[in-house]
């Protein structure tokens, strides 16, 4: 390869002190000039943390990269990087997806790099980490952490997430007992990789395969199969072919690929934070798309994986059944099979061969797992910018419903008075929580799924309408309206919902609306305060002032397209 034609060339192939300096200091760690001259310098950009439970193996899997890297001619660099460890980050993950992206960003610009490998994989990495990639545009593949293994616990399928969900509801009911609850804390995950159902992990990078990202059925290996570790290894060779043919982002990420992400979405029956995070990616990379295209996508595409919680298996299964590739190959008709992926193949060639092994698992259009849309967008009065909803794990009675407001007012509201028992609600009431969404939460945290009141569980009651600003674990299940926009932080009708107003969802119609007349709604609206600032410094200064909402991507205004940012100058 010409180094002439090599970003990092600037930084090593110079004859000034400055290149010096650059070849002298990489030296002091061990490497030879003949490691790095005219090489093509690779960060693999790596989200481990011991804080980051799914990602524990990625440094392993990191050597395994450079391994690649070294054995294609490339010269490997590892990059450490925020990692979001979902559970563990507080108060979510979501408020630092955009400074995740800021930092691979400016990782990739500041460094002689000339090509990346972005290993992660649990919620908000998957996102954050293609974000800064496709806004520096490098070339540059995508290395998902691989869901853990299958879990059973007293002869059931239990699975990351939603069943912690269940089982905790199951608890509050007395259902379970106490020595129960705490057994279940080992047994649930037990393996390394990330959240086994469909969750935001698996619907993310399965979304970052269908889109070229990644090398064909990467994101359905389990984190602990030995193929794991070799996908990484190809995905090091890959990218140093990929840096000299300078297959960039820009070639991969084009309008049809985010055509494919959407069905992609809707037959994985997916999280409803990929729509979010979808947008937010689409917008980095100049793309049109509005909340209405997943709309449509869930109109037309019903739910093929039947995995938790829209179905009854788990993400090892799915591998098993043929992963992606083979569910993508049910829905060719519906693909643009021509895009481009990282392996310098088409999605169409990728797939030729894939086969389904298991039809329960990887369901064919005409047996699908639901019927009905997967992810609906509502509008309405409430959200007269959208809100979401996630039809195939809600419960379809009450998909059109009609119900007295029960309102929270933030979050510690809702802890406090949920299972009062002098709470005045019903299995009929609507639960509504406000101050949940990007500046509110702040960063839009998952509490979209409120709990149900104690009393209501110990009836039996184990679905209602729920309806905030806020997202929910795509682990989750339950008829949750989320995303609405605006938010009520800053002002959203949602802000202006009072105990006992009535709100109807329709899902069919698509609907969600606040039966209080024009006129009430313009008095409390002129009689709303607007929430104080938070922050006085730090990151969450920049949050305030810059994220948008949950329709926009909730990107930061100043990091969407805009003008080519310089090359740093190197002096
Ligand atoms: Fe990491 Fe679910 S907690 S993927």
């Amino acid at each position: 390869m010409a180094a002439k034609l090599l970003r990092s060339a600037r930084w090593y192939m110079a004859s000034d002190m400055r290149a010096f300096a650059h070849r002298q200091r990489t030296q002091q760690m061990g490497f030879r000039r003949q490691d790095f001259m005219g090489k093509p310098v690779v960060a693999v950009v790596n989200t481990w943390s011991e804080m980051s439970p799914c990602h524990i193996h990625l440094r392993e899997r990191a050597q395994k990269v450079k391994d690649g890297i070294w054995q294609a001619g490339g010269f490997p660099v590892e990059l450490p990087a925020l990692s979001l460890g979902e559970v563990i980050v507080k108060p979510t993950t979501m408020m630092y997806r955009n400074l995740l992206a800021m930092e691979v960003e400016e990782l990739l610009r500041s460094h002689p790099i000339d090509g990346a490998v972005l290993l992660g994989g649990c919620d908000k990495t998957t996102p954050g980490l293609l974000m800064g990639a496709i806004s520096m545009g490098l070339p540059a593949i995508y290395v998902p952490a691989g869901p853990m293994s299958n879990a059973r616990w007293r002869g059931q399928k239990v699975g990351a997430g939603t069943h912690t969900r269940k089982f905790w509801d199951e608890l509050r009911a007395g259902k379970i007992s106490q020595e129960d609850w705490v057994e279940l804390e080992s047994r649930m995950t037990r393996t390394i990789g990330t959240c086994n159902t469909m969750g935001t992990a698996s619907t993310m990078t399965a979304i970052a395969e269908a889109l070229g990202f990644t090398l064909p059925g990467a994101s359905s290996i389990p984190a602990s199969d030995s193929g794991h570790a070799r996908m990484a290894h190809e995905a090091g060779e890959r990218i140093v072919a990929m840096i000299a043919e300078d297959l960039k982002p820009a070639d991969i990420f084009t309008q049809n690929a985010l055509r494919n992400a959407l069905v992609t979405l809707m037959a994985l029956g997916g999280s409803t934070n990929a729509v979010v995070h979808v947008v937010a990616m689409a917008r980095r990379a100049g793309l049109k798309l509005e909340l209405e295209a997943f709309d449509a996508a869930g109109r037309a595409t019903p739910v093929l994986a039947n995995v938790f919680p829209a179905g009854d298996n788990l993400m090892e299964d799915f591998f098993f059944a043929g992963g992606l590739p083979a569910m993508l190959v049910q829905l060719h008709d519906r693909l643009a099979l021509e895009c481009r992926t990282v392996n310098g193949k088409t999605l169409g060639e990728n797939i030729a061969t894939a086969k389904v092994w298991d039809a329960d698992v990887i369901r064919p259009l005409a047996n699908p797992v639901t019927k009905g849309a997967p992810i609906a967008v509502l509008r309405g009065n409430l959200a007269p910018d959208g809100a979401v909803i996630k039809a195939s794990a809600a419960d379809p009675r009450l998909a059109k419903h009609r119900g007295r407001a029960v309102v929270f007012k933030n979050h510690a509201d809702l802890s406090a008075r949920i299972d009062d028992p002098s709470l005045p609600v019903d299995a009929d009431s609507v639960l509504v929580l406000q101050s949940a969404g990007p500046k509110g939460g702040p960063g839009m945290p998952e509490w979209g799924a409120l709990p149900i009141p104690k009393k209501l569980l110990a009836q039996g009651v184990r679905d209602m309408v729920r309806v905030s600003d806020a997202r929910m674990s795509g682990t989750h299940y339950g008829t949750c309206v989320l995303h609405v926009a605006p938010e009520s932080h800053v002002g959203g009708p949602l802000a202006f919902v009072e105990d006992g107003d009535f709100i109807e969802l329709d899902v069919e119609a698509r609907r969600l609306h606040l039966d209080v007349s024009e006129a009430e709604l313009a008095r409390r609206k002129a009689a709303w305060i607007p929430p104080p600032l938070r922050y006085a410094r730090s990151y969450g200064v920049l949050l305030e002032r810059h994220i948008g909402q949950a329709n926009d991507g909730a990107d930061f205004d100043f990091l969407e397209q805009g003008a080519p940012v310089p090359e740093p100058e190197i002096f």
